[in-house]
């Protein structure tokens, strides 16, 4: 695969399980080794490094977990302390830069508690305070929230949102839910068998999933385009061509389906469809059936097609 990921972003890696995400996210930080190709980070090719140089670079690369993984022996306090004693800081800088940080993940009455006093989303964030102490250029997050409610797992996500927007923090994030994607990337690779089968913004991959795996995830949380298997349904209940017609404004009245229905003569019945919101933008899709005499079908699909709102479903 090849993959960019430019400074600033909050760019979601998705995929079923087994896909290869936390073998690629590891690369990142070189917990793995490509046995081919290069990683770089910034304008360091970690997975060229050995010693302490890929100490040092790791040290600008901070990591979340699904299991949260702090130190259970020691407190809240000492686990955000734990990364910078290893980078050499004094005591008082290093009080100052927990506090901060306490603060920053809103838990600064917790100082002194333990993990096993904390609640799974209070865990995270001592996780999130304990990656970006160092004040990483990059912060790689493997399935954060997967251990976590809708509710926590919101506040998390919130959480990263601040650290992206007020520390810079490129976010690099791996989740298998889509809803995750949704809330708060900029880009988006969909991944499956070791390869990345789609990518792009957020919102053109969710308007216009291409991959069948892209559109199973987008299906999955958006409603406005049907999956694959009732696709599968709507074939055997209706047997016409199928168009896929976007944005449009009112399900029930979209001029450019009546002008089409009267010019050509032809039936068209929506089948499937929705509108619904993304990035604070508006879309939706409507699949409909055309149906008729072949030659004014034919002409029909052109029109619409013309419009540049819309595309014959081939698959499934
Ligand atoms: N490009 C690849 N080259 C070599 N091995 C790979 C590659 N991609 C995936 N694998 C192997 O496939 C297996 C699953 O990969 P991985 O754990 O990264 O998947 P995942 O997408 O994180 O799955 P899950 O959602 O269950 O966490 C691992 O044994 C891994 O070594
Ligand atoms: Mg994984």
């Amino acid at each position: 695969m090849s993959l960019r990921v430019e400074a600033g972003q909050i760019f979601g890696i998705v995929g079923y399980s087994g896909a290869g995400k936390s073998t690629l996210l590891r690369t990142v930080n070189a917990l793995e080794r490509p046995t081919g190709g290069r990683v770089r980070v910034g304008d360091v090719e970690i997975s060229a490094l050995a010693g302490r140089e890929l100490h040092r670079a790791r040290q600008r690369i901070g990591m979340i977990f699904q299991q949260f993984n702090l130190l259970r022996s020691r407190t809240v306090y000492k686990n955000i302390a734990y990364p910078l004693k290893l980078a050499g800081l004094g005591e008082a800088q290093i009080l100052d830069r927990v506090e901060e940080l306490l603060a920053f993940v809103g838990l600064s009455d917790k100082a002194l508690s333990y993990p096993s006093q904390l609640s799974g989303g209070q865990k995270q964030r001592v996780g999130i305070a304990r990656a970006l102490a160092n004040r990483p250029d990059v912060l790689i997050s493997d399935e954060s929230t997967s251990a976590l409610d809708p509710q926590t797992t919101g506040e998390v996500l919130d959480l990263l949102r601040r650290a992206n927007r007020e520390y810079g923090t490129t976010i690099l994030l791996v989740t298998h839910e889509m809803d995750v994607i949704r809330e708060i990337c900029d880009r988006v690779a969909v991944m499956q068998d070791g390869r990345v089968v789609e990518h792009g913004d957020v919102f053109d991959v969710f308007a216009h999933p291409q991959h069948p795996t892209t559109r199973r995830f987008v299906s999955s949380v958006l409603h406005h385009l049907p999956s694959d298997e009732t696709l599968r349904r709507i074939r055997a209940r209706h047997p016409g061509r199928l168009v896929q017609l976007d944005h449009a404004p009112d399900e029930s009245s979209d001029p450019l389906v009546s002008r089409v229905a009267r010019d050509h003569g032809v039936g068209l019945e929506v089948v499937y469809g929705g509108v619904g919101e993304l990035q604070s933008r508006r879309f939706g899709s409507l699949t409909i059936e055309v149906s008729g005499a072949e030659p004014a079908v034919e002409a029909a699909i052109v029109d619409l097609v013309a419009s540049g709102r819309a595309a014959e479903v081939t698959h499934a």
